[in-house]
Protein backbone atom coordinates (compact mmCIF):
# COMPACT_ATOMS: atom_id res chain seq x y z
CA UNK A 1 0.00 0.00 0.00
CA UNK A 2 1.28 3.43 -0.79
CA UNK A 3 1.70 5.76 2.14
CA UNK A 4 0.03 9.15 0.63
CA UNK A 5 1.94 11.83 2.26
CA UNK A 6 1.05 15.78 2.68
CA UNK A 7 4.41 18.31 2.85
CA UNK A 8 3.68 21.15 4.56
CA UNK A 9 6.46 24.03 3.97
CA UNK A 10 7.64 24.03 0.36
CA UNK A 11 10.84 25.88 0.74
CA UNK A 12 14.70 24.27 0.30
CA UNK A 13 14.79 21.25 2.01
CA UNK A 14 10.74 20.58 1.53
CA UNK A 15 11.17 20.63 -2.01
CA UNK A 16 14.03 18.14 -1.91
CA UNK A 17 12.30 16.10 -0.11
CA UNK A 18 9.07 16.02 -2.19
CA UNK A 19 11.48 15.20 -5.15
CA UNK A 20 12.99 12.51 -2.73
CA UNK A 21 9.91 11.07 -2.07
CA UNK A 22 8.43 10.92 -5.64
CA UNK A 23 11.73 10.23 -7.76
CA UNK A 24 14.01 7.99 -5.41
CA UNK A 25 12.44 6.47 -2.44
CA UNK A 26 9.75 3.66 -2.75
CA UNK A 27 5.99 2.84 -1.15
CA UNK A 28 5.74 6.88 -0.18
CA UNK A 29 3.81 9.10 -3.07
CA UNK A 30 3.52 13.30 -1.82
CA UNK A 31 -0.01 14.09 -2.88
CA UNK A 32 -0.89 17.36 -1.25
CA UNK A 33 1.19 20.16 -0.42
CA UNK A 34 1.07 23.29 1.86
CA UNK A 35 2.63 26.75 1.86
CA UNK A 36 1.78 30.53 3.35
CA UNK A 37 3.32 31.53 0.03
CA UNK A 38 1.16 30.38 -3.12
CA UNK A 39 4.59 30.20 -5.65
CA UNK A 40 6.10 27.07 -3.58
CA UNK A 41 2.91 25.08 -4.01
CA UNK A 42 1.90 26.13 -7.24
CA UNK A 43 5.62 24.88 -8.99
CA UNK A 44 5.11 21.65 -7.06
CA UNK A 45 1.17 21.20 -8.08
CA UNK A 46 2.69 21.55 -11.86
CA UNK A 47 5.44 19.06 -11.59
CA UNK A 48 3.42 16.29 -9.70
CA UNK A 49 -0.18 17.21 -10.14
CA UNK A 50 -0.74 17.69 -6.00
CA UNK A 51 -3.80 18.61 -4.39
CA UNK A 52 -2.67 22.56 -2.86
CA UNK A 53 -3.35 24.11 0.60
CA UNK A 54 -2.85 27.22 2.23
CA UNK A 55 -3.40 26.11 5.63
CA UNK A 56 -1.47 23.33 7.12
CA UNK A 57 -4.40 21.79 9.38
CA UNK A 58 -6.64 21.21 6.08
CA UNK A 59 -3.80 19.22 4.69
CA UNK A 60 -3.46 17.26 8.40
CA UNK A 61 -7.21 16.98 8.22
CA UNK A 62 -7.95 15.99 4.69
CA UNK A 63 -9.17 11.88 4.69
CA UNK A 64 -6.71 11.34 1.67
CA UNK A 65 -3.66 12.46 3.21
CA UNK A 66 -2.30 9.89 5.59
CA UNK A 67 0.75 11.15 6.90
CA UNK A 68 2.84 14.72 7.27
CA UNK A 69 6.24 16.00 6.62
CA UNK A 70 6.65 19.03 8.28
CA UNK A 71 8.96 21.57 6.45
CA UNK A 72 8.61 25.26 7.71
CA UNK A 73 10.84 26.93 9.79
CA UNK A 74 11.50 25.60 13.33
CA UNK A 75 9.47 28.20 14.78
CA UNK A 76 6.08 26.66 12.51
CA UNK A 77 6.41 23.25 13.13
CA UNK A 78 4.66 22.49 16.90
CA UNK A 79 1.32 23.48 15.61
CA UNK A 80 1.23 21.28 12.82
CA UNK A 81 3.02 18.47 14.80
CA UNK A 82 0.42 18.78 17.46
CA UNK A 83 -2.42 18.77 14.51
CA UNK A 84 -1.14 15.54 13.31
CA UNK A 85 -1.18 14.06 16.99
CA UNK A 86 -4.75 14.96 17.76
CA UNK A 87 -5.60 13.45 14.04
CA UNK A 88 -3.84 10.37 14.48
CA UNK A 89 -1.32 10.08 11.45
CA UNK A 90 2.31 9.87 12.08
CA UNK A 91 4.31 13.10 11.17
CA UNK A 92 7.83 13.34 10.02
CA UNK A 93 9.00 17.23 11.09
CA UNK A 94 12.75 18.70 10.44
CA UNK A 95 14.94 19.32 13.06
CA UNK A 96 14.54 21.15 15.36
CA UNK A 97 11.19 19.66 16.84
CA UNK A 98 10.12 23.24 17.74
CA UNK A 99 12.28 26.09 18.79
CA UNK A 100 11.53 26.13 22.91
CA UNK A 101 11.72 23.42 25.38
CA UNK A 102 8.64 24.18 26.58
CA UNK A 103 7.12 23.47 23.20
CA UNK A 104 9.26 20.63 22.81
CA UNK A 105 7.74 19.24 25.88
CA UNK A 106 4.14 19.89 24.96
CA UNK A 107 4.29 17.72 22.30
CA UNK A 108 6.08 14.97 23.83
CA UNK A 109 2.99 15.15 26.43
CA UNK A 110 0.29 15.33 23.47
CA UNK A 111 2.25 12.06 22.01
CA UNK A 112 2.32 10.31 25.51
CA UNK A 113 -1.32 11.24 26.04
CA UNK A 114 -2.53 9.70 22.63
CA UNK A 115 -1.06 6.59 23.70
CA UNK A 116 -0.07 6.17 19.83
CA UNK A 117 4.14 7.02 18.65
CA UNK A 118 3.75 9.46 15.73
CA UNK A 119 6.63 11.76 15.68
CA UNK A 120 9.98 11.44 14.22
CA UNK A 121 12.65 14.48 14.19
CA UNK A 122 14.60 14.64 11.12
CA UNK A 123 18.22 14.27 13.14
CA UNK A 124 19.73 12.50 9.77
CA UNK A 125 23.07 12.05 10.53
CA UNK A 126 21.92 9.04 13.05
CA UNK A 127 21.18 7.65 9.25
CA UNK A 128 24.97 8.36 8.15
CA UNK A 129 26.87 5.34 7.35
CA UNK A 130 29.97 7.10 8.37
CA UNK A 131 28.42 7.83 11.89
CA UNK A 132 27.15 4.29 12.34
CA UNK A 133 30.37 2.89 11.32
CA UNK A 134 31.42 5.11 14.51
CA UNK A 135 29.00 3.91 16.36
CA UNK A 136 29.55 0.51 15.59
CA UNK A 137 32.90 0.53 16.32
CA UNK A 138 32.11 2.36 19.96
CA UNK A 139 29.58 -0.28 20.83
CA UNK A 140 32.16 -3.35 19.89
CA UNK A 141 34.14 -2.00 23.10
CA UNK A 142 37.36 -3.28 20.93
CA UNK A 143 38.81 0.50 21.36
CA UNK A 144 37.37 0.90 25.50
CA UNK A 145 35.61 3.66 27.07
CA UNK A 146 35.00 6.85 25.05
CA UNK A 147 37.23 9.86 27.24
CA UNK A 148 36.46 12.58 24.80
CA UNK A 149 35.16 13.82 21.52
CA UNK A 150 36.73 16.38 18.97
CA UNK A 151 34.33 17.38 16.76
CA UNK A 152 34.87 20.18 13.97
CA UNK A 153 33.04 21.90 11.50
CA UNK A 154 33.94 24.28 8.51
CA UNK A 155 31.12 26.38 6.82
CA UNK A 156 32.01 27.99 4.05
CA UNK A 157 29.92 30.87 4.75
CA UNK A 158 26.97 32.40 6.22
CA UNK A 159 24.34 34.57 5.30
CA UNK A 160 24.04 38.48 7.62
CA UNK A 161 20.47 36.85 9.24
CA UNK A 162 22.67 33.90 10.75
CA UNK A 163 23.46 35.39 14.53
CA UNK A 164 24.93 33.88 17.49
CA UNK A 165 22.56 31.15 18.71
CA UNK A 166 21.86 30.06 15.94
CA UNK A 167 25.38 29.10 15.88
CA UNK A 168 23.44 26.17 18.86
CA UNK A 169 19.77 26.27 17.21
CA UNK A 170 20.90 25.66 13.76
CA UNK A 171 24.05 24.26 13.66
CA UNK A 172 25.34 22.27 16.51
CA UNK A 173 21.84 20.86 17.17
CA UNK A 174 22.67 18.13 14.65
CA UNK A 175 25.93 17.55 17.04
CA UNK A 176 23.80 17.82 20.22
CA UNK A 177 21.33 14.63 19.28
CA UNK A 178 23.60 12.67 16.78
CA UNK A 179 26.81 12.07 19.97
CA UNK A 180 24.74 11.27 22.54
CA UNK A 181 23.27 8.69 20.56
CA UNK A 182 26.99 7.57 19.67
CA UNK A 183 28.23 7.26 22.74
CA UNK A 184 25.13 6.14 24.18
CA UNK A 185 25.12 9.01 26.95
CA UNK A 186 23.30 11.86 28.26
CA UNK A 187 24.23 15.52 28.86
CA UNK A 188 24.96 17.26 32.22
CA UNK A 189 26.66 20.63 31.56
CA UNK A 190 27.10 23.03 28.87
CA UNK A 191 29.52 25.44 28.38
CA UNK A 192 30.85 27.83 25.83
CA UNK A 193 34.39 29.61 24.96
CA UNK A 194 34.53 32.62 22.99
CA UNK A 195 37.70 32.93 21.12
CA UNK A 196 38.65 36.47 19.35
CA UNK A 197 36.27 36.61 16.76
CA UNK A 198 37.19 36.50 12.82
CA UNK A 199 37.20 39.88 10.59
CA UNK A 200 35.19 37.74 7.92
CA UNK A 201 32.42 37.78 10.76
CA UNK A 202 28.99 40.54 11.08
CA UNK A 203 28.24 42.59 14.24
CA UNK A 204 25.40 39.49 15.74
CA UNK A 205 27.30 36.78 14.80
CA UNK A 206 30.57 35.73 17.11
CA UNK A 207 32.50 33.43 15.18
CA UNK A 208 34.33 30.41 16.07
CA UNK A 209 32.79 29.08 18.85
CA UNK A 210 33.86 25.78 20.89
CA UNK A 211 31.06 24.28 22.73
CA UNK A 212 32.39 22.11 25.04
CA UNK A 213 29.38 19.43 27.06
CA UNK A 214 30.09 16.76 30.08
CA UNK A 215 28.14 13.91 29.59
CA UNK A 216 26.78 11.96 32.77
CA UNK A 217 29.47 9.34 32.64
CA UNK A 218 32.13 12.00 32.40
CA UNK A 219 32.73 12.48 28.33
CA UNK A 220 33.79 15.41 27.79
CA UNK A 221 32.27 16.56 23.98
CA UNK A 222 34.49 19.68 22.55
CA UNK A 223 32.87 20.99 19.41
CA UNK A 224 33.91 23.26 16.91
CA UNK A 225 30.68 23.04 15.54
CA UNK A 226 30.63 19.82 13.57
CA UNK A 227 30.31 17.42 10.60
CA UNK A 228 33.39 15.50 11.30
CA UNK A 229 34.06 13.38 14.67
CA UNK A 230 36.97 11.82 16.73
CA UNK A 231 36.51 9.58 19.37
CA UNK A 232 39.26 9.37 21.85
CA UNK A 233 38.58 6.13 23.88
CA UNK A 234 41.02 4.26 26.40
CA UNK A 235 42.25 1.74 24.26
CA UNK A 236 42.43 3.71 20.75
CA UNK A 237 41.11 6.03 18.38
CA UNK A 238 37.96 6.01 16.02
CA UNK A 239 37.99 8.86 13.31
CA UNK A 240 35.49 9.02 10.98
CA UNK A 241 36.87 10.32 8.03
CA UNK A 242 35.72 12.88 5.31
CA UNK A 243 33.84 11.54 2.46
CA UNK A 244 36.40 10.45 -0.32
CA UNK A 245 36.89 12.33 -3.44
CA UNK A 246 39.55 11.53 -6.38
CA UNK A 247 42.89 12.81 -5.86
CA UNK A 248 44.83 14.95 -8.25
CA UNK A 249 48.37 14.80 -8.83
CA UNK A 250 49.34 18.57 -10.99
CA UNK A 251 52.25 21.30 -10.99
CA UNK A 252 53.57 19.79 -7.92
CA UNK A 253 50.94 19.38 -5.57
CA UNK A 254 48.64 16.64 -4.39
CA UNK A 255 45.11 17.73 -3.89
CA UNK A 256 41.46 16.17 -2.76
CA UNK A 257 38.16 17.96 -2.51
CA UNK A 258 36.30 19.08 0.20
CA UNK A 259 32.54 18.65 0.44
CA UNK A 260 31.17 22.25 1.41
CA UNK A 261 27.53 21.79 0.82
CA UNK A 262 25.85 19.93 3.63
CA UNK A 263 23.19 18.74 1.27
CA UNK A 264 25.62 16.38 -0.80
CA UNK A 265 27.55 15.47 2.39
CA UNK A 266 24.00 14.09 3.53
CA UNK A 267 22.14 13.18 0.38
CA UNK A 268 22.28 9.26 1.38
CA UNK A 269 21.24 9.98 4.73
CA UNK A 270 18.29 12.02 4.08
CA UNK A 271 17.20 9.08 1.49
CA UNK A 272 17.59 6.30 4.16
CA UNK A 273 16.18 8.18 6.82
CA UNK A 274 12.62 9.20 4.83
CA UNK A 275 12.55 5.57 3.25
CA UNK A 276 12.74 4.18 7.04
CA UNK A 277 10.22 6.79 8.17
CA UNK A 278 7.72 5.49 4.81
CA UNK A 279 8.08 2.03 5.96
CA UNK A 280 7.78 2.41 9.91
CA UNK A 281 5.06 4.90 9.46
CA UNK A 282 2.92 2.82 6.95
CA UNK A 283 3.33 -0.31 9.52
CA UNK A 284 2.17 2.50 12.67
CA UNK A 285 5.67 2.26 14.14
CA UNK A 286 8.52 4.91 14.55
CA UNK A 287 11.99 4.11 14.08
CA UNK A 288 13.79 6.82 14.37
CA UNK A 289 14.58 10.08 16.85
CA UNK A 290 11.18 10.85 18.64
CA UNK A 291 9.71 13.51 20.17
CA UNK A 292 11.55 12.98 23.52
CA UNK A 293 15.25 12.91 21.81
CA UNK A 294 13.75 16.59 19.89
CA UNK A 295 13.06 17.24 23.40
CA UNK A 296 16.41 16.59 24.86
CA UNK A 297 18.41 18.34 22.12
CA UNK A 298 16.14 21.31 22.75
CA UNK A 299 17.00 21.56 26.83
CA UNK A 300 20.34 20.84 25.80
CA UNK A 301 20.31 24.00 22.98
CA UNK A 302 19.10 25.96 25.31
CA UNK A 303 21.82 25.27 28.34
CA UNK A 304 24.90 26.18 25.41
CA UNK A 305 22.73 29.28 24.48
CA UNK A 306 22.56 30.13 27.75
CA UNK A 307 26.39 29.29 28.17
CA UNK A 308 26.67 31.73 25.26
CA UNK A 309 26.10 34.47 27.05
CA UNK A 310 26.84 33.98 31.23
CA UNK A 311 30.54 32.15 30.05
CA UNK A 312 29.40 29.93 32.96
CA UNK A 313 29.04 26.09 32.92
CA UNK A 314 25.61 25.69 32.90
CA UNK A 315 23.56 22.34 33.90
CA UNK A 316 21.30 20.12 31.86
CA UNK A 317 18.35 19.00 33.63
CA UNK A 318 16.03 16.88 31.69
CA UNK A 319 14.29 14.59 34.06
CA UNK A 320 13.70 10.67 33.84
CA UNK A 321 12.63 9.69 30.11
CA UNK A 322 9.04 8.73 29.97
CA UNK A 323 8.75 5.00 30.05
CA UNK A 324 6.98 5.51 26.71
CA UNK A 325 9.82 5.65 24.93
CA UNK A 326 11.55 3.31 26.34
CA UNK A 327 12.76 1.45 23.07
P1 LIG B 1 12.78 27.71 3.87
O1 LIG B 1 12.66 29.07 4.47
O2 LIG B 1 13.53 27.53 2.58
O3 LIG B 1 11.32 27.10 3.64
C1 LIG B 1 10.28 27.18 4.59
C2 LIG B 1 8.94 27.18 3.84
O4 LIG B 1 7.90 27.12 4.83
C3 LIG B 1 8.70 28.44 3.02
O5 LIG B 1 8.23 28.08 1.73
C4 LIG B 1 7.63 29.21 3.83
O6 LIG B 1 6.78 29.99 3.01
C5 LIG B 1 6.87 28.05 4.47
N1 LIG B 1 6.15 28.42 5.69
C6 LIG B 1 6.53 29.25 6.70
N2 LIG B 1 5.60 29.29 7.67
C7 LIG B 1 4.61 28.44 7.27
C8 LIG B 1 3.38 28.03 7.86
N3 LIG B 1 2.98 28.47 9.06
N4 LIG B 1 2.59 27.15 7.17
C9 LIG B 1 2.98 26.67 5.96
N5 LIG B 1 4.14 27.04 5.35
C10 LIG B 1 4.94 27.90 6.01
O7 LIG B 1 13.40 26.80 5.01
P2 LIG B 1 14.26 25.45 4.83
O8 LIG B 1 15.69 25.77 4.67
O9 LIG B 1 13.60 24.57 3.84
O10 LIG B 1 14.14 24.82 6.31
C11 LIG B 1 12.92 24.27 6.76
C12 LIG B 1 13.18 23.42 8.01
O11 LIG B 1 14.08 22.37 7.67
C13 LIG B 1 13.84 24.20 9.18
O12 LIG B 1 13.32 23.73 10.37
C14 LIG B 1 15.32 23.82 9.06
O13 LIG B 1 16.00 23.87 10.30
C15 LIG B 1 15.21 22.40 8.54
N6 LIG B 1 16.39 21.97 7.79
C16 LIG B 1 16.95 20.77 8.12
C17 LIG B 1 18.10 20.35 7.50
C18 LIG B 1 18.71 19.05 7.88
O14 LIG B 1 19.90 18.87 7.61
N7 LIG B 1 18.00 18.13 8.47
C19 LIG B 1 18.73 21.15 6.44
C20 LIG B 1 17.98 22.35 6.11
C21 LIG B 1 16.87 22.74 6.77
Amino acid sequence: MTLRIGVIGTGAIGKDHIRRINEVLTGGKVIAVADICEAGPKAIAEKYGVKTYKNGADLINDPEVDAIVVTTPGFAHKDPVLQAIAAGKPVFTEKPLSTTAADCKEIVNAEIAGGKHLVQVGFMRRYDKGYNQVKAMLDSGEFGVPLILHCTHRNPEVDTSYTTPMAVHDTAIHEIDVLHWLIDDEYESAQVIMPVSTKYTHSKLKDPQLMILRTKKGICIEIEVFVNCEVVCEDGVVKMPAPSTPITRKNGLLSTGIETNWKNRFIDAYDVELQDWINSAGKGEINGPTAWDGYLASMTADALVKAQTSGAIEPITTGEMPEFYAK
